[in-house]
């Protein structure tokens, strides 16, 4: 039998992961030792592989059909924008795409002022201030730390996700507008989903059932 590979985003998403998929019976521990330095992990009983990639290389390696399916945060999938299903709502990994500035910055966002927005994620953000608000910025691409840019000066806004919120409230800035929810998501490769089609099925519902405790 042909394994099914599935590509998890590295960090607390694929820990979130590995948790569920122990409830349906899939044994993670090799993938949860801190020391190894394995990329990839066998479970021989069900057939399955795993491996951990950086949440935007992970609808690259289902596009491709590396993994024939991965987990993944919604705002990963609509910033890569690939030709993937996105087939199950894993309900964790919960936040929320904002506009998040100092207070004052309010008033920029009226569809008026040339601002320029710092973000993670140029394409939801572009989108976000062409199509929702009729406004044109500029975007200022950067790789992390976003809330650093309209303390120093670079942008007047960022677009970004907001958790708990906490980053925001110790910098002294504020959620001024929501773009939309997001949670993390399981996605499937369209050729995997017609070859695999009982194999990934049966997965899912495995999955979704002990999601929702049934
Ligand atoms: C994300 C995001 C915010 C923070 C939000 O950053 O970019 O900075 O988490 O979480 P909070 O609302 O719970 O404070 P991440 O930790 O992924 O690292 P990064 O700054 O390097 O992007």
């Amino acid at each position: 039998m042909r394994y099914l590979t599935a590509a998890l985003t590295k960090g607390r998403l694929a820990r979130q992961t590995m948790n569920l998929m122990e409830k349906i019976g899939i044994s993670c521990e090799e993938m949860r030792d801190p020391d190894t330095r394995k990329l990839i992990f066998v479970n021989e009983e069900y057939g399955l592989k795993f491996f951990l990639a950086k949440g935007p290389d992970v609808p690259t390696y289902v596009e491709y059909g590396a993994a024939d399916l991965g987990v993944v945060g919604e705002d990963t999938i609509m910033e890569e924008g690939r030709k993937i299903y996105e087939v199950l709502d894993l309900g964790f990994g919960k936040c929320r795409m904002c506009v998040a500035g100092p207070e004052d910055a309010a008033r920029l966002l009226n569809g008026q002022e040339q601002i320029r927005v710092a973000t993670k994620y140029p394409k939801i953000a572009r989108d976000y201030f062409n199509d929702t608000k009729n406004q044109t910025v500029e975007i200022i691409k950067l790789n992390g730390s976003i809330e650093l840019a309209p303390i120093v000066g670079l942008a007047e806004v960022i677009v970004d996700i907001v958790e708990t919120g906490s980053t925001l409230r110790e910098n002294g800035l504020k959620v001024l507008e929501e773009v939309c929810p997001l949670s993390a998501r399981v996605v499937v490769n369209p050729v995997s989903m017609r070859m695999e089609n009982e194999r990934i099925t049966k997965l899912l519902s495995e999955m979704n059932a002990a999601l929702h405790g049934s």
